[in-house]
């Protein structure tokens, strides 16, 4: 199982307490520039801090050409990544307009070079992440996929919805059973994974070979573990779970690991995913939002724990 590249949600903190109620078996990063990644100071980017406890780590670049490739996989490896994700399935308008993100998916000459020189370049696990595609269109689908294999990606996620479908539509495992026919390297699926019970019908219904979390695993950072019991027959331990706890574990974390004007940003984007776990979780997530520095949220949230049942 693979925690979901996030913007602004997968940084070391939230890395950090995945990782600890275990079950997880590959961690992202955010998306990543692969132009100007290399200029990034490892030591105080958000983006690319981390500690010795979250491994294995895969980084994703956000990529449009070629020619970026070199440059990003050196630096790369010289923050010791454990695996490179390709990013080609954002659908963010800013994103298309550098000509990245799912954009690639309508550039399969231009992502059989980006693949074809990341892979002379690394030894790493090589990974790409992907969408349906701009519409449903199996056979391009296909043909993606198929020259990804053949180019030397090692391993695909496929979030199982088309650029234009939303959060609100069901995703479409079953065309995830597609891409697993066409394709030999293993496929991960993506999309909607909120409880077990999602992970088993997702397993059946997709054939996967594992499943990448993503929001499922902000609001409920323990999602892992549950699922690698339940369903994976794993043997770890039940997680034991104060929600009190794991968000001020959360906010030491932020203060611990990132300058202060990274903080309350990154604080404000994680609390309405874990406030779903209260029943009237939109009152911490309105009160932390327009708090004015982490104390003050911290504080907020602490009398919302107290009146909460
Ligand atoms: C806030 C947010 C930021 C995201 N950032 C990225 C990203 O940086 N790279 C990426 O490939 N996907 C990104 N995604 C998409 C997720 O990785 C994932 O494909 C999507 O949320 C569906 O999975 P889920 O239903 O488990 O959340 C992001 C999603 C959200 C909600």
């Amino acid at each position: 199982m693979i925690l979901a590249p996030m913007a602004g949600l997968t940084h070391s903190a939230l890395r950090q307490i995945v990782f600890g109620f275990g079950g997880v078996g590959l961690l992202s990063t955010e998306m990543l520039s692969a132009r100007s990644l290399p200029s990034e100071s490892p030591r105080v980017s958000p983006y690319l801090i981390r500690t010795d406890l979250e491994k294995p780590l895969s980084y994703q670049l956000l990529i449009s050409t070629a020619g970026d490739i070199a440059q990003a996989i050196d630096a790369l490896h010289k923050l010791k990544a454990d695996a490179i994700d390709l990013n080609m399935g954002c659908p963010a308008p800013a994103v298309g307009r550098m000509g990245a993100g799912i954009r690639l998916m309508e550039k399969p000459e231009e992502v059989r070079l980006i693949v074809g020189e990341a892979r002379k370049r690394t030894q790493l696990p090589l990974t790409a992440k992907i969408r349906l595609g701009m519409e449903l269109d199996e056979q391009k689908l296909k043909d993606f996929c198929t020259m990804l294999e053949d180019e030397g990606i090692d391993i695909l996620s496929v979030h199982a919805r088309t650029k234009k479908e939303s959060f609100a539509r069901r995703p479409r495992w079953e065309w995830i059973a597609k891409v697993k026919e066409w394709l030999k390297i293993p496929v991960i699926a993506n999309g909607g994974i909120f409880s077990v019970q999602d992970a088993k019908i997702c397993l059946s219904v997709s054939g996967a070979d594992g499943l990448m979390i993503g929001r499922g695993a902000v609001t409920k950072p323990w999602l892992f573990a549950e699922i690698a019991r339940e369903v994976y027959g794993c043997e770890i331990a039940e997680p034991e779970v104060s929600l009190p706890l794991v968000y001020g574990n959360f906010i030491d974390l932020l203060n611990e690991l990132f300058r202060p004007e990274h903080r309350l940003g990154r604080l404000k984007q994680f609390t309405p995913y874990f406030a779903q776990n209260y029943q009237f979780g939109h009152n911490l997530a309105t009160r932390v939002q327009s708090s004015k520095s982490v104390d003050e949220a911290r504080e907020r949230a602490g009398i919302f724990f107290e009146n909460a049942t």
